[in-house]
């Protein structure tokens, strides 16, 4: 973590975090309550990810997201903290066609929700974009390895970063950090080929099952909560079982409800 009494966590202390070896710890999330509780808990960054898309809006893939779905869980996220640094997701659609079309959908992000910075997928392919949104003074946290918004490109979710594929990873690295990306995020990648783009870049690396060779974790909160349905990727460890404590919950409710014993006395009022 970086040193808890920072205010508010910038760019500048991701960098501070890499020259000095200090983890750095991120989480999804998409909503004012647990935004709170990140934060208090000395997360460092929130990332308010289109997988929002699985996890809020009841889509199979992260694909048909859209910046105006986004824009008001981002706003709640960014108004419930006070330290941790809250990165937008920019989703499918919103960036690929030019710079210009990049740089127009982080300034609604930066504009509507008051993030402190935009990710966006993509190496070599989004170099021009991340160029065009760093020069307008917007930090941009960069993509790469597995990318769900490719997930048909890609033919599924593969583990990326294996022999064939390396220097295409290096060189995806590479390109984002050339183009002034703070950071960059490395999706199932082998830990290997992660060590590696750790030990040649400049910025921090970023993991989400990419092993523990990279110099911050990210979790997508309801997997890592044990709140999501579906299949779980080997990589999350589940730190809670919310599913188990809301259905043991919900099931004692409905049969107190059914054998009159709620509302009791102690939640009813008086005359
Ligand atoms: O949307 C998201 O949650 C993400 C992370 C998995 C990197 O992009």
């Amino acid at each position: 973590m970086i040193d808890k009494p920072v205010k508010r966590v910038r760019t500048r202390h991701f960098q501070n975090a890499k020259n000095e070896g200090i983890k750095i710890t991120g989480l999804t999330s998409y909503d004012m309550l647990t935004a709170e509780i990140f934060d208090a808990a000395g997360i460092d960054f929130l990332l308010v990810g289109d997988s929002a898309g699985n996890n809020v809006m009841g889509y199979d893939t992260t694909l048909p997201v859209t910046v105006d779905e986004l824009i008001p869980l981002t706003r709640a996220v960014a108004r419930a903290t006070q330290r941790a640094f809250v990165i937008a997701d920019m989703p499918f659609g919103s960036y690929e066609t030019s710079p210009d079309e990049a740089l127009h959908t982080a300034f609604r992000f930066m504009k509507e929700t008051q993030a402190h910075a935009v990710k966006l997928e993509g190496g070599v392919r989004s170099a021009e974009q991340i160029r065009r949104i760093v020069s307008a003074g917007i930090p941009v946290m960069a993509h790469i390895g597995f990318t769900p918004q490719s997930e048909h490109g890609l033919g599924g979710h593969l583990i990326q970063g294996r022999a064939p594929q390396l220097a295409q990873l290096l060189a995806d690295a590479h390109a984002v950090e050339d183009a002034g990306a703070f950071a960059v995020v490395l999706e199932m990648v082998t830990s290997d080929a992660a060590a590696q783009v750790t030990k040649e870049l400049r910025i921090p690396t970023i993991g989400v099952g990419a092993g523990p060779h990279v110099d911050g974790q990210l979790l997508v909160w309801t997997d890592w909560a044990g709140l999501s349905t579906g299949r779980i990727p080997k990589f999350v460890k589940q730190y809670a079982d919310l599913k188990g404590v809301l259905t043991q919950a919900v099931t004692s409710y409905r049969a107190d409800v059914d054998a009159g014993t709620y509302p009791g006395p102690e939640h009813s009022y008086d005359v």
